[in-house]
């Protein structure tokens, strides 16, 4: 079975369980600055497993397109990718374990055909410090499913420590069977939801001795041993919690309130979040041990064997992949329809990141031909382009950036590479590299672990210090930089929100009709607001913008909103991207008779609910033809 195949049966099998079938959200989300990319398929759903109502109902499926780039330097394991389209489905509220345990089961076994005596699974073993027990219900649930096709299933802890012993389900804790956008509950921010999960995995087969051959050997394999034997194929989150700081909680019940630790309440509803990565479907479905040999990444392989005069994959695994990966990712974040073009900050920051190293790689490999990394693109968009048609809408744009890309880096790959020499190098240095000859400073950092050269112990802090000097540059992206907080779901930050959409609409009074929202994000501090407009916005535009907040947020407009189909909401004129979002039925919130838009919410109930005066602090480029306004409530 084809990838395509398999995300269409899977979209399927869920339909037929009830499920309306959304399409992906955009790559750059929206009113989440937790991370710089859309991740999971949960992030577009937050505030519908927070209990806000999903037009489309609930209980929803849809393939994710994900992009994670804490994963960029771990291409090149059998089974890491940074961009991956994840499977999911969700109960807002609906059903719970027994359902979705026994479908995603039953998914595997019938439709992918994969054999039940490979699948194993793991559940949450409990944390007496949280309030929460070990998952006995999943236990139980996973041990009917077994006997039913005849499999015992014995349960146990301690895999680490003490291997299989024949086992079929096993217990761990925080770090592995707690999911949150975060992780483990400790990691958590205040306000932010999770909940157990319970994840099953396939035996690629104890016969490849990959544990005898790996760093590992010396202890027991076990499923979340990660000499790659086992590979997950599929998490199921039963979204149940949120932490507080237990103010609330100490009143009735002291026992958990620990401001420290945080407190863990139950949500309004019982949420199933389940995300399963296609990549890895596919290859055990297609019977591979690798990811990259399965049909979604084979004709991008076969043209990295063309384009580099035919040497193979086999032989040099880490290169090919990384080429295939990092362009399949720089296309498809390219290819939204909020894309960026690759810059030096944000996402732009990491489209470059993926190009650049491609192309390094790429000339490792041997490939000397110019303008060859937009025909991996090509092959990119050609591939996906039935499943996100967006891919082929933005391919003009797609391709152009590429060939810019790869033309302004070959023009420096060279004298740069030769720069990175010596037995030291200190940030200072590595700010100079990116500054002149646009190396990142992870790539030099990669350079540098391949020619033995020691970097300084300040490295990090030097590149910063030294970015900082220079203006323009000064937010520029450094490694730890996108770790970032995580926005609570406080008031502020719902304010800001509102504030949000009287901008939107300010903003195509004074400019005009052209302006329309190309991506934002929201703390409690702060609102950061995309549009498209190509020029710099005067003085006097700023002040006319800030006056039509202002004066809206005065006014005491009921904010409402109303679900319809998209045809509806076209015909009332809605702002809002219509080819990406909720699917079918969409909610289109309303400002008094200032604004409508597409949107999921939250939103204050009346603009008046908002406090302080709107202030923009800044305006500026953010990509050709994207504005870019920081503002804030005063
Ligand atoms: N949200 C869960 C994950 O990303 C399903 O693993």
């Amino acid at each position: 079975m084809t990838g395509n195949e398999i995300r269409r049966k899977y979209l399927e099998f869920f339909k037929e369980k009830g499920h309306a079938v959304i399409p992906s959200a955009s790559l750059m989300p929206e009113n989440d600055p937790t991370t710089l990319f859309t991740s999971s398929g949960m992030q577009p759903l937050i505030p519908y497993l927070m209990g806000e109502k999903h037009p489309a109902g609930k209980r929803l499926v849809d393939s994710q397109k994900s992009f994670r780039s804490g994963d960029i330097e771990e291409v090149g394991d059998n089974r890491h990718n940074t961009f991956f389209e994840m499977l999911g489905n969700w109960s807002l509220g609906d059903y719970f374990k027994k359902e979705q345990l026994n479908w995603f089961f039953e998914f595997m076994v019938s439709e992918l055909k994969l054999d039940p005596k490979r699948l194993y699974v793991t559940v949450y073993s409990g944390n007496a410090d949280i309030g929460v027990e070990r998952d006995d219900d999943s236990i139980k649930i996973w041990k009917e499913i077994y006997k039913a096709h005849g499999i015992g299933a014995k349960d146990y802890d301690n895999g680490e420590s003490l291997g299989m012993r024949d086992g079929r389900i096993f217990y761990y804790g925080d770090d592995k069977n707690w999911w949150s956008r975060s992780g483990a509950p400790a990691n958590m921010p205040i306000g932010e939801i999770g909940g157990p999960d319970s994840e099953v995995f396939y035996d690629l087969g104890a016969e490849l001795k990959r544990h005898e051959n790996s760093q590992w050997k010396d202890k027991p394999c076990h499923v979340n041993c990660d000499c790659g034997r086992f590979i997950e194929v599929g998490n199921s989150v039963f979204i149940e919690f949120i932490k507080t700081d237990g103010s609330k909680r100490a009143a009735t019940n002291g026992a958990h309130a620990n401001e420290k630790k945080g407190c863990f309440e139950p949500l309004k509803q019982k949420n199933v979040d389940f995300g399963g990565g296609l990549e890895r479907l596919a290859m055990v479905s297609e019977g591979k041990d690798n990811v990259f040999e399965t049909d979604l990444f084979i004709n991008v392989l076969n043209k990295v064997e063309e384009l580099s005069d035919n040497k193979k994959y086999r032989d040099n695994m880490k290169a090919f992949e990384v080429i295939a990966d990092h362009m399949k990712g720089a296309a498809f974040i390219m290819g939204d329809d909020k894309g960026v073009a690759p810059a030096n900050v944000d996402q732009g920051y990491i489209v470059r990141r993926l190009i650049r190293r491609a192309i390094r790689f790429g000339r490792q490999l041997g490939i000397t031909k110019s303008s060859w990394a937009k025909e991996i693109a090509q092959i990119v968009i050609a591939d996906y382009k039935e499943a996100y048609p967006e891919l082929e809408r933005n391919a003009e744009f797609i391709i152009n950036e590429i060939d810019k890309e790869e033309d302004k880096f070959m023009k420096t790959l060279v004298k740069g590479e030769k720069m990175i020499n010596g037995d030291k190098m200190d940030g200072e240095q590595a700010f100079n590299l990116f500054q002149t000859y646009g190396y990142p400073i992870e790539m030099t950092k990669e350079i540098c672990r391949e020619k033995n050269i020691v970097l300084s112990n300040n490295f990090d802090n030097e590149f910063k210090k030294a970015s900082v000097k220079h203006s323009d540059l000064s937010r520029t992206a450094s490694a730890g930089k996108f770790k970032g907080g995580l926005a609570d779901s406080s008031e502020e930050t719902t304010e800001l929100h509102t504030v949000c959409h009287l901008l939107l609409e300010s903003l195509k009074r004074v400019l005009g009709d052209h302006v329309h929202q190309k991506g934002s994000n929201i703390t409690a501090k702060r609102l950061r607001f995309d549009f498209s407009h190509s020029a710099k916005l005067t003085d006097e535009e700023k002040s006319r913008v800030e006056k039509l907040v202002n004066e809206a947020i005065k006014a005491g407009h009921q904010v409402s909103f109303e679900e319809m189909s998209l045809d509806e909401a076209k015909k009332l004129g809605a702002e809002g991207v219509f080819e990406s979002k909720y699917g079918d039925k969409v909610k289109v919130y309303s400002v008094g008779n200032f604004s409508t838009e597409v949107c999921g919410g939250p939103h204050v109930s009346n603009t008046q609910e908002i406090k302080g005066v709107f202030k923009i602090k800044k305006e500026q480029s953010s990509s050709a033809g994207v504005r870019r306004i920081k503002g804030i409530l005063q």
